[in-house]
């Protein structure tokens, strides 16, 4: 049975932005969600689905500019997955980023609020990343006006990012504006290297390929990490001549650019790009990064997590510590108070409140991030932090809490799932004095917060921009006990 067609819709005003980033009109009570369209805009828009209460599409044409809308800065705009707000002037995402936490906290949560602080804005609103993937790929995006059978194999290769939602096609960048130089001079030249010296690009879809992905890794301080990740074309097994290949190109790499630090190099011969369960090969140089926040050191090595945007990450990290010291203000005189860190990472939070602390615990799931935290306490000599790895909902309970001490203050910092419900369980009986939450989805931290306020009350809300152009937030709540006789 032929499929009845969806509505095309005409001369339709954006009115807004509505959770992850997409604009949003009105048509006739029924709610319209498009992707890249921004308020002000009157748009033609093909539908693509209708459920009840709400339709989705895309827009056919731009009928009218909204008056807000800015020229673009990244010639990739509009085909590349990232930076999708350009269009939108700053102090606008701004806005529409602390609309989506009040919209958040109040719809989904149902909570009392504070007044909600100003959100703070990323001073660099480019080249604030510090870790940048590319990929490679035989068969880059074709654009329309380009003729893909007179295309030959070398000009089907590309090296960049993933077209959205499409995991086999990869946009070939130019230049990316995410991070600071040298990471575009670095792509092109491993890519200008592989195309002169016949090194396969990978093909994503059939698996094979020499030339596989390029992570660049910058710290503030200046520093440079370059991982080269080959396919398994490029294993000894694969190939007599492979090693020759892959040293070939990594010397090439480390004499153009003599100021990488730390050169690695991957074989990933699996379905997926992580590199987390794989070799990393110290090819060049040092074998880790390090980043420094106040007096502290943090190493990165190639598998290290570390926040992406590093000058938001220590505004972010200062509000954590500022909601703690206000906590600990209202202690007893002297008192030194035990700090959880849960969802720890590399121990960063907790290594940054541990001057504060009696002693700093840290939890988290992988068991490489646990051996970095406590490398991290180690180098900035640390001695009042402990770290354990495990899933939360397993490792912390009643005995974990008696066996390190009931804790004062609690900050969570979990992915944008946000915390189990035998998590908020746990708090709610161990009752710490504050819970500062940090997370990177309000409508998770919402649900999550519904729970907790059993036994809190929310006494500060800041959101914070860590990641300019995109729809992306990270906002930090404070909550603080509820005293038995006001319950
Ligand atoms: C948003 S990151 C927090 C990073 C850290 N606070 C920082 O600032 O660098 C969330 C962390 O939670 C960890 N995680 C995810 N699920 C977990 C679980 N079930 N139990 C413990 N940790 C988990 C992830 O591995 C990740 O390191």
């Amino acid at each position: 049975m032929a499929r009845k067609k969806k509505p095309l819709l005409q001369n339709i005003t954006i009115e807004s932005i509505a959770a992850e980033g997409k604009a949003l009109a009105h048509i006739d009570g029924t709610v319209l969600f498009v992707p890249q369209a921004i308020p002000g805009d009157v748009v033609d828009v093909q539908v693509t689905r209708i459920r009840r209460g709400y339709m989705e599409g895309y827009v056919t044409r731009l009928v009218t500019p909204s008056p807000h809308r800015i020229e673009p800065f990244c010639c990739h705009f509009g085909r590349c997955g990232g930076c999708k707000w350009q269009a939108l002037p700053y102090p606008m995402q701004l806005q529409y980023k602390q609309q989506q936490v009040v919209d958040q906290l109040v719809r989904i949560g149902r909570l009392d609020l504070p007044e909600v602080s100003p959100i703070l804005g990323s001073e660099k609103t480019v080249e604030y990343r510090n870790k940048l993937e590319y990929t490679f790929s035989s068969r880059r995006w074709i654009f329309a006006d380009e003729e893909s059978e007179s295309l030959s194999d070398k000009e089907l290769c590309g090296v960049g990012f993933h077209i959205s939602g499409m995991f086999d096609k990869v946009l070939d960048i130019t230049k990316c504006h995410l991070q600071r130089e040298p990471t575009n001079a670095l792509r092109l030249f491993v890519r200008d290297y592989a195309l002169d010296h016949n090194l396969s690009f990978y093909d994503i879809r059939a698996q094979h390929g020499f030339t596989r992905t390029l992570i660049v890794r910058t710290t503030s301080t200046g520093e440079l990490m370059v991982i080269v990740v080959f396919g398994k074309d490029a294993e000894d097994s694969a190939d007599p001549d492979a090693a020759g290949k892959r040293s070939g190109l990594l010397d090439a790499l480390s004499q153009r650019f003599p100021e990488i630090n730390s050169l690695y190099y991957v074989i990933n011969p699996k379905g997926n790009d992580t590199i987390n369960d794989l070799d990393c090969i110290l090819y060049k140089g040092e074998d880790a990064i390090y980043e420094q926040m106040e007096g502290l050191r943090f190493k990165i090595g190639p598998k290290s997590f570390y926040q992406t945007n590093s000058e938001q990450a220590y505004r972010l990290y200062s509000i954590v510590r500022e909601y703690a010291r206000e906590a600990i203000s209202q202690m007893p005189e002297g008192h030194k108070p035990v700090i959880y860190d849960l969802y720890t990472g590399t121990g960063t939070i907790a290594l940054f409140l541990s001057s504060l602390a009696l002693k700093v615990v840290g939890i988290e799931y992988v068991p490489e991030a646990i051996e970095d935290a406590k490398l991290n306490a180690k180098i900035n000599s640390i001695e009042n932090s402990v770290f354990f790895a495990g899933d939360m909902k397993e490792i912390l309970n009643a005995e974990f809490i008696l066996q390190n001490g009931a804790p004062d203050i609690v900050v969570l910092d979990p992915p944008r799932a946000g915390i189990h419900p035998d998590v908020a369980q746990v708090l709610l009986e161990a009752s710490p004095n504050d819970i500062i939450y940090v997370s990177c989805n309000p409508a998770t931290q919402a649900r999550d917060l519904a729970i907790l306020s059993k036994r809190y009350r929310i006494t500060a809300v800041q959101p914070i921009d860590m990641f300019p152009h995109t729809h992306h937030l990270e906002n930090v709540v404070n909550l603080t006990k509820i005293k038995e006789e006001c319950r």
